[in-house]
Formats: C-alpha cells, structure tokens, sequence
C-alpha cells in the first residue's frame, strides 16, 4: 500500500524533466520528489519506439525500487511511445506529459499554430490521434528539434553557435503567421531565452509544464496520497547516469531549484 508520505518519482531522458520538477515543486510543496535522468540513453527523440519502451521501464523500475508512490513521465517522448505499456506493466499511478496543443488550437486568432517536438513525439501514433481530433480550421506546423536536447545536455545553449542554428530551423515558423508556439518537448522550456530573442510578443510559448503538475495533484488527491503533513520538510534527490554535472547545476540554477541533492 502507498503511503502519502512517500516520493513522487519523476523521469525524463536527461535534464528537460527538470522543467517539470520545478513546477511540481511549486504547486506541491510538500512533496517528496525523486528524479531520474537518463542522460547516458539521451537523446530519446531519434530512437526506435521499442528502445524508448526498454528506457521507460528501466527508469520506472529504478524509482519504484526507491519507493515512489507516482511516476510522472516528464518526457513527451516517452509518454507518446510507452505510457500505455507502464501502466499495463506496473501497478501505480503514471502522469505523462503531452503537447499543448489543444489550449494553442481554442486559442489562436491567426488560426496559425507552430509545434516543436521531437522526431519520436511528432511520428507517434498518440500524437497522430490527438492532431486529428483538431480543429480542421487550424493550421499546424510542425519542426523536429535538431540538435536542441544536445545543447542543453552540454550546456551550450548560450554560445552564437547554438543560437544560430536554431534561428535557421525555426524558420518555418518566422515565415508564417502563427501566433501561439508550442513546446512538446520537456527541454525545450530550458531555451526559453533564446526563443524570447527569436520570436515577437504576439507568439505565446506555451509548455505543458503547469498541467502537468496539476494533474499531479489531481492525481494524487484522487488516490488519497497527498503529503499533507504541515511539519514535514520535503526533499529533492536527483539520480543521473553521464549526466554533465555542469549542465546540471546550470539548469537546478536557472530554475531556481537551490535544495536538490545530487547522487
Ligand atoms: N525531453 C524529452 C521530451 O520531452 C526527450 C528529448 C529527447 O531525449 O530527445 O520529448
């Protein structure tokens, strides 16, 4: 039996769930949060649909051997090509993380939107589904991220170099009418400044970060397993395998996160 008091476990294939940790945290402060990133399998976004499974489980088992009482999958690729299969193998709760497109899609005026994910994400059948479900009036144009999950992971995202080249892939977008920007990747929220330097103010960037934790609570309240001891000091442990120690710290710093401990 799960116990309230016991950890959320959080993964991603590297350091871009910690967008969603970070929102988390925010809304639940109470909560134990364990995360886990598997930046030695990173990126997911290219890899089959068969090893993004393999990864899932791998990274499950490990925060289930920890003790979480929920797994929150904060990666889009994995949510999009194995959610289904962990919550037929395992028996807690999950919380997956989705494109926004929907709140992009009511909200539009120009009827214009951008989506930026990954290869993984944007030719999964879940995606496929939930596009279809669209308005037909919208239209949706779609930019596999090249290159953006590496920069991150290696810290390089403040260099001219990166910069450049995510002016030029982006271009798609610039050169239509889209008013609303959606980020379908959990990284892709850490290169907000960059985007803020590439795109107007009438584009809305949208992530999925705050629905996500939402969810959570939602999730959590439903199952009777939210900490909601007054006293209680909560804890952030980050488990990692090849992850950059400073790509790492640079991210917890610009996310604010300063009571993390590294293992
Ligand atoms: N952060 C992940 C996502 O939300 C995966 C990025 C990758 O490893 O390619 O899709």
């Amino acid at each position: 039996m799960s116990k309230p008091t016991l950890p959320i476990g959080i993964f991603d294939s590297g350091l871009g769930g910690l967008s969603i940790l970070s929102e988390i945290h925010r809304q639940l402060p109470k909560e134990n949060i364990i995360y886990f990133a598997d930046s030695g399998n990173a990126p997911y976004g290219e890899k089959s649909p068969e090893n993004i499974i393999e990864f899932s489980i791998k990274n499950t088992d490990f925060l289930l051997s920890k003790g979480c009482k929920l797994i929150v999958v904060a990666c889009n690729t994995a949510t999009t090509n194995a959610i289904h299969i962990l919550r037929e193998k395992f028996n807690v709760p999950f919380i997956g993380i989705e494109p926004a497109i929907k709140p992009a899609a009511i909200k539009t005026t120009t009827k214009q939107i951008g989506i930026l994910a990954t290869k993984g994400t944007l030719s999964s059948e879940l995606f496929a589904q939930n596009l279809k479900r669209m308005s037909q009036k919208t239209n949706i144009i779609e930019v596999v991220g090249k290159g953006i999950v590496e920069a991150i992971e290696n810290n390089t995202v403040d260099t001219l170099h990166f910069h450049k080249a995510l002016q030029s892939q982006l271009s798609p977008f610039i050169n239509s009418n889209i008013d609303h920007l959606v980020l379908g990747c959990s990284h892709y929220p850490l290169i907000t400044n960059n985007l803020k330097k590439i795109f107007n103010k009438n584009v809305k960037i949208i992530d999925s970060g705050f629905a996500v934790a939402k969810q959570t609570k939602n999730i959590l309240d439903y199952h009777k397993l939210l900490n909601n001891d007054e006293t209680h000091k909560s804890t952030i442990d980050i488990y990692h395998n090849e992850a950059s120690e400073i790509a790492l710290k640079h991210v917890l710093n610009q996310l604010n996160i300063d009571n993390a401990i590294i293992h």
